[in-house]
C-alpha cells in the first residue's frame, strides 16, 4: 500500500485526466437549451399574468371612452348667448349647478357654480371677467376655474363643453383636486 493509498485527500484531484471527467457530463449545448427553455417559459407565464392582471383597466378605459360619448347634454344655442353674456344649467345631474360663460373675447368656458368653500353659487362678473362668490367674496379665475382671492382654496370643477350646428353641448366634468 503506497503513501497516497493510505491517507486520501478529499477532492482533490489525482491528475488533469479526472478534472475532465467532472466535466464530461455537463454538455454545454445542453445547458444553454435548458436555461433558454426555463428563461422562455418565465417570459411567456409573466407576460400572460400581467395581460390577465390588467386586463379589468383595458376594459373600463374602453367602457369609459364609450360613456363620455353618449353623455352629450345640449345648454344652449349659440346665437342665443352672446359674449359677455352667461346662462346656468345643471350638469351632470340635475343637483348639480354650471355656469356657462362666453366670454368677451369669444371663448366658451364652464364650470359647475357651487363654490368650492361653503356652496354658494358663483356668478359671473362682466366688467373684470372673473367669476365671483358674493358669500364671503371668493373670487375665481375665468379662464381656468382656480381660486384667485377671498377663503376658497380649490377650483371649480370644470365642464367640456362641444359645438356642433351652433348648439354648445356639455361632454364630461373634471374634477381638479378631489
Ligand atoms: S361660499 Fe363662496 S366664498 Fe364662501
Amino acid at each position: 500500500m503506497n503513501e497516497e493509498n493510505k491517507c486520501p485527500k478529499r477532492n482533490k484531484p489525482k491528475s488533469q485526466d479526472d478534472m475532465i471527467q467532472l466535466t464530461e457530463n455537463v454538455n454545454r449545448f445542453d445547458d444553454l437549451k435548458f436555461n433558454r427553455r426555463a428563461f422562455l417559459k418565465t417570459a411567456v407565464g409573466a407576460t400572460v399574468a400581467l395581460g390577465l392582471s390588467t386586463l379589468p383597466f383595458s376594459v373600463k378605459a374602453f367602457l369609459g371612452d364609450f360613456e363620455d360619448e353618449k353623455e352629450l347634454v345640449e345648454i344652449v344655442k349659440l346665437d342665443s348667448l352672446p359674449p359677455g353674456s352667461s346662462v346656468t344649467f345643471n350638469y351632470p345631474t340635475e343637483n348639480d349647478p354650471a355656469l356657462l360663460v362666453h366670454t368677451k373675447a369669444g371663448e366658451l368656458k364652464a364650470y359647475n357654480s357651487a363654490c368650492t368653500h361653503l356652496m354658494c353659487p358663483v356668478f359671473y362678473e362682466k366688467e373684470s371677467e372673473v367669476l365671483l362668490c358674493p358669500c364671503h367674496k371668493g373670487y375665481f379665475d375665468l379662464n381656468n376655474g382656480h381660486p384667485l382671492a377671498g377663503p376658497p382654496q380649490r377650483e371649480l370643477p370644470l365642464i367640456e363643453l362641444e359645438v356642433q350646428n351652433e348648439v354648445v353641448y356639455a361632454v364630461g366634468r373634471k374634477i381638479r383636486h378631489g
